[in-house]
């Protein structure tokens, strides 16, 4: 199957096979049995509204093995700020509106990334992911959801391809997304994308949380459905510690609640209840010889412990390095 011209902003946009078939190219890429410049003479632009390690990085790599040519824009910072709302009067601090912005990118470039994390004020609004999906509907060209306020699709391929490589398979493997502490409240979209492509692969997913934690109804219904419809099963769990019993994969990700969306002051003051939820060693040593992974960056002793990533059950650095692999197949098989 072709997916060429394609936009990748959700995986909810690629059946399973498609997904696979990404792993199984990124696999070879990751083996060295597949080379290709199917970049060659072509560029691609980089849009980060927000700054980046891995993405960044693995990105600009990736197109520079592709024979392509990065050219990275950080929004605001040697490149004009940019104005996503529609029929905005732009008499404040937004310079260029989006449409021309994504208009002119697509005539230089052959495909468009773009980082855009929420300003976490308006949850309903940010969950349409207005700025990644502002770029796609004025870009001629395809374009890369580099992470948006609701997806972070390249993490999630790379996730599963990381469970794939250390399980040797994916569904009903039991695997655990578990909530954590962190003293601020983060974006949804790594959790989003996680239950999204653990559900599409029929993995056998708990989402333990506290109450105030849930993950959205809209993202809930899309991760439920994908499950049905794959074999899978999706449960919630309160309880951390229960949940990671007898787990293959402990995936730990702090997240916003929605019930306190745009008052940060008291979000902070509701997590603080949950201080203790922090993958450690004993909650290593309860599953079935088990995995950890993170997407990073990941705040050491606060969600997890010094023991765990530098110990034998951190999965975080192939996940990493994955990224790279994923982001070669998406990019050669589209553009
Ligand atoms: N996991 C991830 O997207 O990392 P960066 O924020 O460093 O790009």
């Amino acid at each position: 199957m072709s997916l060429i011209g394609r936009d990748f902003l959700s995986t909810a946009d690629f059946t399973r096979d498609e997904l696979t078939e990404l792993i199984d190219l990124a696999a070879d890429f990751k083996s060295g049995g597949h080379d290709e410049r199917s970049l060659l003479g072509k560029s691609v632009a980089l849009v980060f509204f927000n700054p980046s390690l891995r993405t960044r990085t693995s990105m600009e790599i990736a197109i520079y093995q592709l024979g392509g040519h990065p050219v990275t824009l950080d929004v605001g910072k040697g490149s004009w700020s940019i104005e996503h709302r529609e029929s905005a009067v732009m008499d404040a601090d937004k310079t260029e509106h989006i449409k021309e912005a994504a208009r002119v990118l697509s005539r230089y470039a052959a495909g468009i990334g773009v980082r855009a994390f929420p300003e976490m004020l308006n949850y309903a609004a940010e969950m349409t992911d207005p700025v990644v999906r502002g770029f796609a509907r004025y870009s001629d060209a395809p374009v890369f959801n580099l992470e948006s306020a609701r997806h972070h699709p390249f993490q999630g391929l790379a996730d599963v391809m990381t469970i794939r490589e250390k399980l040797g398979g994916l569904s009903g493997n039991r695997v655990v997304l578990s909530w954590a502490y962190h003293p601020k409240p983060l974006p949804m979209a790594v959790p989003n994308s996680f239950a999204l492509i653990a559900a599409q692969f029929g993995l056998d997913l708990t989402i333990a949380c506290p109450p105030e934690y849930d993950l959205g109804e809209e993202a809930m219904d899309e991760i439920k459905s994908a499950s049905e419809a794959n074999g899978g099963r999706v449960r919630i769990s309160r309880d951390f510690r229960e949940a990671c019993g007898g787990a293959r994969i402990v995936y730990a990700k702090s997240w916003g609640s929605k019930l306190f969306y745009g008052r940060g002051a008291e979000e902070i003051a509701c997590r603080q209840k949950y201080r203790d939820w922090r993958i450690d060693e004993d909650v290593m040593a309860t599953t079935d010889e088990g995995w950890f992974m993170h997407c990073l960056p990941v705040r050491r002793n606060v969600v997890v412990t010094d023991g765990v990533l530098d110990g034998r059950w951190s999965a975080a650095i192939d996940q990493a390095e994955n990224r790279l692999h994923v982001q070669k197949a998406v990019l050669a098989s589209i553009l």
